[in-house]
């Protein structure tokens, strides 16, 4: 018997064929539930017990979670994407739990889809095609991008490479970061204060991880500082913005328009006015979700599952110190 692998990663069905092949040659036994995640805990616990290793949508792994004796058995997550908000680090190296994440594979596709939501917010071409399947031929005017001024916040892998595209299309880019990056200013990036981006910026790109610092980075004395007619995309994550104010300021016409592929609570609830306020764009947070980029994620995890479970230590350890810990699991009880 080897390793029991749960999936919950939804972008596993569309394109982890190859992983899968992985997984079974590795002689791991793959449980992929009806319900794919996000899980809440009360959804994810128990579908824990006697499970060795998880390949994980943004679910639930809280301290309590992790601290549960359906979770026992559990010695990696191993997480589909980049974004580990959802899961207790500390509490995961506590129990001697793995956690790794696949950086830099779907730094692309994200500013990508990130472009594409700011031409499209920028000329309106979801309200073009939509005219024409309500059976009108409205032309809808927009904004020129060229010679605008982008401000990037958090510019990490993603954001650099959005700073990429954007210079490309002759934009001027601004960046609020915790430090300068050496090669986004040759890229000609300025660097500057979160005041300056939001008083300066035609549109504004959230591109930071969500932490106790930047939850609700963008509330309403933020919205206030927006220059008027600024454009929002965010393909990073919901909670960096404070929701309510965030439709107050479109209320207000603020801001001119938000592309959002991300929300504080997923799937965005039915009652949400975001559902249909005018000069909003939506989708259900499919930034990453190419498939070239997919299979390459699906396997980069799933890599890292096999990895451990042949007592190896896999690449992109969010927790490093956690192999030399007396508790660590996979070293406790190794492949049965
Ligand atoms: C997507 O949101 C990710 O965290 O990879």
């Amino acid at each position: 018997m080897s390793w029991k692998v749960l999936i919950t990663a939804s972008g596993f069905g569309q394109t982890g064929q190859q992983a899968l092949q992985m997984l079974g040659q590795s002689d791991c036994q793959t449980i992929i539930p009806p319900k794919l995640g996000p899980l809440a805990a009360a959804e994810l616990i128990p579908l824990l017990p006697g499970v060795d290793a998880v390949l994980a949508s943004l679910d639930d792994y809280s301290a309590n979670v992790l601290g549960a004796r359906e979770a026992e058995s559990l010695k990696i997550i191993a997480r589909w994407g980049v974004g580990f908000d959802a899961i207790d680090i500390p509490a995961a190296t506590k129990q001697g739990i793995v956690v790794t994440y696949t950086p830099g594979l779907l730094d692309d596709s994200v500013a990508d889809y990130t472009f594409a939501l700011l031409l499209t917010l920028a000329r309106r071409v979801h309200e073009g095609h939509a005219s024409i399947r309500n059976g009108g031929w409205k032309i809808e005017w927009g904004n020129d991008v060229a010679g605008k001024t982008l401000g990037i916040i958090g510019c990490g892998r993603i954001g650099m490479a959005v700073a990429r595209r954007a210079s490309g299309f002759a934009m001027r880019v601004l960046a609020y970061n915790p430090k300068p990056k050496p090669e986004a200013e040759k890229l000609g990036v300025k660097f500057v204060s979160l005041d300056e981006l939001l008083g300066q910026s035609d549109f504004i790109s959230l591109h930071a991880a969500l932490t106790p610092e930047t939850k609700g980075l963008l509330g309403e004395a933020q919205f206030r500082k927006i220059k008027r007619g600024t454009f929002l995309i965010n393909t990073a994550r919901g909670a960096l913005v404070d929701e309510n104010a965030l439709i107050k300021a479109l209320s207000e016409n603020r801001l001119a328009g938000a592309a959002l592929d991300v929300f504080a609570t997923e799937p965005l609830p039915l009652r949400s006015p975001l559902r249909t306020m005018p000069h909003v764009l939506l989708s259900p947070h499919q930034a990453s979700s190419s498939r070239e980029t997919g299979e390459r994620v699906s396997l980069a995890a799933a890599r890292a599952i096999v990895d451990l479970m042949q007592g190896g230590q896999p690449e992109n350890a969010l927790n490093p110190e956690v192999f030399k810990a007396p508790q660590l699991r996979a070293k406790l009880s190794p492949v049965k």
